[in-house]
This record gives C-alpha cells, sequence and structure tokens, in this order.
C-alpha cells in the first residue's frame, strides 16, 4: 500500500494511523529493523525532512536523504527506473516532487510503499499531523467546523479529505480561481464530511468555527506568480478581527513555513489561539504512525 492521499489509508487507516501516532515507540517493535528508507526531495523542507528521518529512525530503520536533482527524476533517467532500483535497497520509498505524477509513477513501479511528502496536489502527511492535533485538541472532530481561508492547495486538500473521513464540517474561504472545484465539495460529501460550504467571503468561512487553518498564498513552484498572488490574496490573511468571527475556543493552524503580515498576522500566529509550534511536533508523531501503519503495525 501506497500514502500518495490521505484517500489511500480509507477512514479506518486514518484512525488507525492516529492511534499508532500516540503509542509508546518502545510499543511499535521497530518494523524498519535494518531497513532503509529513501527520502528524495525535488524541493526545500524543514519540518518534512527532519521528522521523517527521525521516525525512521525511532523505528529501528536508516534514512537515506537525496536531493532531487541527484536522482534526478525523468533527467538522468526515468522515474521508473529509479522506482524499481531503489525498491531493491530500501523498504519505503517517500518523494516531495513538484508533479503528482511522479509520486504515481513510482508507486505503480514500486515493490515497497511509496509516501508523497508533498507535491503540487497533496500533502498526506501535512494532514495527518493536522488531524492528530486536532483530535488532540477536541478529542474528535466528529461535528466541529474546520474552516480554510486562502488558496484552495495540496495542504488544503489532504485536510479536507481527512476532515471528512473524521465527520467534520469544512469551509473553505477563497476568491474565485483558487477555490475548491465543484466535483472536489461533491468528493469531500461523498467521504463523510457533515456538510461543505465554499464562499468567497473569508469571514463567512470562519464564522463559529472551531479551528481556522490557512497556509502561504505562494506555494513552492508558484514563485513566479508571487506578485499577482499577492494581490488576489489581499483580503484573506487570518488577522484578529477574522478569529475574532470563530468560536471563542478556536484555534489558528498552519501547516508552516508562515509568513507573517500576509497570510496571518502577527497577533494571530504568535497568539494564545495559535497551534502551529504542536501541528509542526505531531509531524513527527503522525510520520511515525502513518510508517509504521505502512509496514504493517496494527
Ligand atoms: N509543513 C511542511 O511540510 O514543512 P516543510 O516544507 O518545512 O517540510
Ligand atoms: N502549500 C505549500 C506548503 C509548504 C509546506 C507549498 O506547497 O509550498
Amino acid at each position: 500500500m501506497n500514502l500518495l492521499n490521505i484517500t489511500d489509508l480509507g477512514p479506518d487507516g486514518v484512525l488507525k494511523v492516529l492511534k499508532l501516532s500516540r503509542r509508546p515507540i518502545k510499543k511499535l517493535a521497530k518494523p524498519l529493523k535494518g531497513q532503509g528508507v529513501a527520502l528524495i526531495f525535488e524541493k526545500p523542507s524543514n519540518r518534512t525532512r527532519h521528522s521523517v528521518e527521525v521516525a525512521v529512525v525511532q523505528l529501528g530503520g536508516h534514512p537515506v536523504y537525496t536531493r532531487g536533482e541527484e536522482v534526478g527524476f525523468d533527467v538522468r533517467e526515468p522515474v521508473e527506473d529509479i522506482g524499481r532500483i531503489m525498491a531493491g535497497y530500501h523498504a519505503i520509498i517517500a518523494a516531495r516532487v513538484f508533479k503528482h505524477s511522479v509520486c504515481d509513477r513510482l508507486a505503480a513501479v514500486s515493490s515497497v510503499p511509496v509516501i508523497n511528502m508533498l507535491s503540487d496536489h497533496s500533502h498526506p502527511l501535512q494532514g495527518l499531523a493536522d488531524a492528530l492535533t486536532m483530535v488532540d485538541e477536541f478529542g474528535s472532530l466528529d461535528d466541529r467546523t474546520v474552516a480554510w481561508v486562502g488558496d484552495y492547495n495540496n495542504v488544503a486538500r489532504s485536510l479536507g479529505e481527512v476532515c471528512a473521513y473524521l465527520g467534520a464540517h469544512l469551509r473553505f474561504g477563497c476568491p474565485a480561481g483558487y477555490d475548491v472545484p465543484a466535483d472536489e465539495l461533491a468528493r469531500f460529501e461523498a467521504l463523510g464530511a457533515k456538510s461543505v460550504v465554499q464562499t468567497s467571503d473569508p469571514k463567512a468561512a470562519v464564522d463559529g468555527a472551531h479551528a481556522v487553518h490557512t497556509d502561504t498564498w505562494v506555494s513552492m513552484g508558484q514563485e513566479a506568480e508571487k506578485a499577482e498572488r499577492l494581490q488576489i490574496f489581499g483580503a484573506y490573511g487570518v488577522t484578529t478581527e477574522l478569529m475574532a468571527r470563530a468560536d471563542s475556543e478556536a484555534i489558528f493552524m498552519h501547516c508552516l513555513p508562515a509568513y507573517r503580515g500576509y497570510e496571518v498576522a502577527v497577533d494571530v500566529i504568535d497568539g494564545a489561539a495559535s497551534r502551529v509550534i504542536e501541528q509542526g511536533h505531531n509531524r513527527l508523531h503522525s510520520a511515525r504512525g502513518a510508517l509504521a501503519y505502512l509496514m504493517g503495525v496494527r
């Protein structure tokens, strides 16, 4: 099995990964003992690289980090040759890529699990940490309202999938052209979301919400669109005034890295409602849970 999207886990798999994420390390029985895990990065990373490397070590394995240009997907050799070769060295192949299709192609030829460590389409490891953080906070996401403000991007898609599985109400406040396609809205409902609302008004999106999420307006690979995006998203920053419309106990979340003064105000991200550091730390626990699950631990 692979982890290219949250939907590869299904609702039961998500619950099991969240449970494994909180299981003491010594009770996980070192499922990667004596084995390698390939970590290939076409883009920069702090949280993902460090959390997955440490999680591999905690499970008894050896992480091998490689920059994207060293393996050269479709430059130095075809993705399929890389996937087949690495599957002979490693228990798991994990990759952070520009094009999601590279993950699909690795998975199509690999005899070992493939993990998407962020693509242009999704960021499932982030979605698991987001869910773990909210479940820690609220006990469960059933009937809770999770709001996303800003760009409907890779992080938003994985968040939507995991929250839908956990029975949350979903609200998306995104500008036209950067919002959730209609078939995606329907898909979230089919996955189990209690309700799904899309609006171009960020105030309506966060009204009474229990968790307010956002992310950068300029994802990696979109740098050429920066000036245009800063204009389009200007009214979508999460400010203290916006947070005041959420539930009185609402938390603020952001996958990081954050751009203070753009998608989030300093007072919000560094304020009492912010859970971004816990969320970042949960990247380690949820990565360990996900790796253990992929190695067959139940
Ligand atoms: N949130 C996240 O994936 O961070 P990095 O890009 O630092 O890995
Ligand atoms: N949406 C961002 C997330 C970074 C962790 C990006 O893709 O750059």
